[in-house]
């Protein structure tokens, strides 16, 4: 193995990991020094999509991974109420983490995290892969530039089959996903919308249903921020189709359309045009990014305070949701 190259380890190697170890795999000045899964068929799964050199470690405990395989880096794809620890663990152990959204699953391991990555001095990347997005670094430009003037309204929503896809499953348990649909896909859209606006959600109030599980499957939550923009947000994890996501962004001199990965734009007498693939900025990738961020060749696209800002979110809904009443969040 090159002295050269940052060595990455994995801890959980399910469905996620495999496109992550996959794109690693890829990289030529990077490599896979360890892996670790609890389970042994994801193990196998892992080795096999990744082709994986057999003589590379595998364990069932990511602490003696850690202290194994001494890696500069690790990537978290595990379920969520795990991330906390783990993340804790590998950057104490001298490691940068690229850890799967969402980062953790309540406000105060949020901070204890960003702490953590301050004591440290590691680098903390969150998998928030829209940051990367050609469609959404525009919005994120058009609308911090002020080229349509300030924000007065939004609207999102995201759907997905996730109530009857997730049954009987670990996303479905409270303690292994730490909430529902909200936590889970739901998290790239309340991170996208904070990123995009950079503005801090000051009132909230939301209405949830469960159906006969324990976490929220459906959600419908309004938002003041900080601006003074409204926005509305539902995500909808019970639908007969296929996943999709939708967001409008209302400004004073124009608006943004996302339809299902498309982006339109329009001004006052233009009608909708669509935003052709040259006016877009050039897209990125997330495992390279994470790469380069440790090369020092690029900032924190997707850092610790991201992670922070969506669960603040989140929990101000679940307690909204919870009380019927609208939660002021701390600014
Ligand atoms: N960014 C994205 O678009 C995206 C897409 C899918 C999943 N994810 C995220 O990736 C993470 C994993 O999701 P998934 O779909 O791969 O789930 P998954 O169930 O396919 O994989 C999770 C793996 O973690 C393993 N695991 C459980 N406890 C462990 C432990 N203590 N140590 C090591 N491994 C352990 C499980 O055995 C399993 O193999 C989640 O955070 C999820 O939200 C992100």
């Amino acid at each position: 193995m090159s002295e050269n190259k940052i060595r990455v380890a994995f801890i959980g190697c399910g469905g996620n990991a495999r496109g992550h170890g996959r794109r690693i795999a890829a990289q030529p000045d990077a490599e896979i020094v360890g892996i670790c899964d609890v389970s042994e068929a994801a193990i196998q799964g892992f080795r096999e999509t990744v082709d994986l050199e057999a003589r590379t470690p595998d364990f069932t405990d990511y602490n003696e991974m850690l202290a194994a395989v001494k890696p500069d880096a690790v990537e978290i794809s595990t379920p969520h109420t795990l991330h906390f620890q783990q993340i804790m663990d590998s950057l104490d152990a001298g490691c940068h983490v690229l850890t799967e959204k969402p980062m953790v699953c309540t406000v105060e391991h949020a901070q204890k995290v960003i702490a953590k990555v301050k004591e440290t001095g590691k680098h903390l990347m969150i998998g928030y892969q829209r940051h990367f997005s050609p469609t959404y670094m525009y919005c994120r430009n058009v609308v911090q530039s002020g080229e349509l003037g300030k924000v007065h309204f939004v609207t999102a929503h995201q759907c997905q089959n996730w109530y009857r896809s997730q049954k009987g499953k670990w996303r479905q348990n409270p303690a292994l996903s730490g909430g529902g649909q909200l936590n889970d896909s739901g998290s790239h859209l309340l991170d996208i919308l904070l990123w995009i606006l950079e503005a801090r959600p000051k009132e909230v109030f939301a209405m949830m249903d469960y159906f006969d599980t324990q976490v929220d499957i459906l959600t419908a939550m309004t938002i003041k921020f900080d601006t003074d923009a409204l926005c509305n947000i539902s995500v909808v994890g019970h639908t007969a189709g296929s996943m999709r996501e939708d967001v409008t962004i209302w400004m004073e001199k124009g608006t943004l359309f996302v339809r299902d990965g498309k982006l339109y734009r329009e001004e006052q007498g233009t009608g909708m045009m669509e935003v052709t693939e040259k006016q877009l900025p050039k897209g990125g990738e997330k495992d390279r990014a994470f790469l380069d961020l440790i090369l020092g060749k690029v900032e924190n696209a997707v850092d610790a305070s991201n992670g922070l800002r969506v669960i603040q979110l989140t929990e101000a809904a679940w307690q909204s949701a919870k009380t019927g009443k609208t939660v002021e969040v701390e600014l």
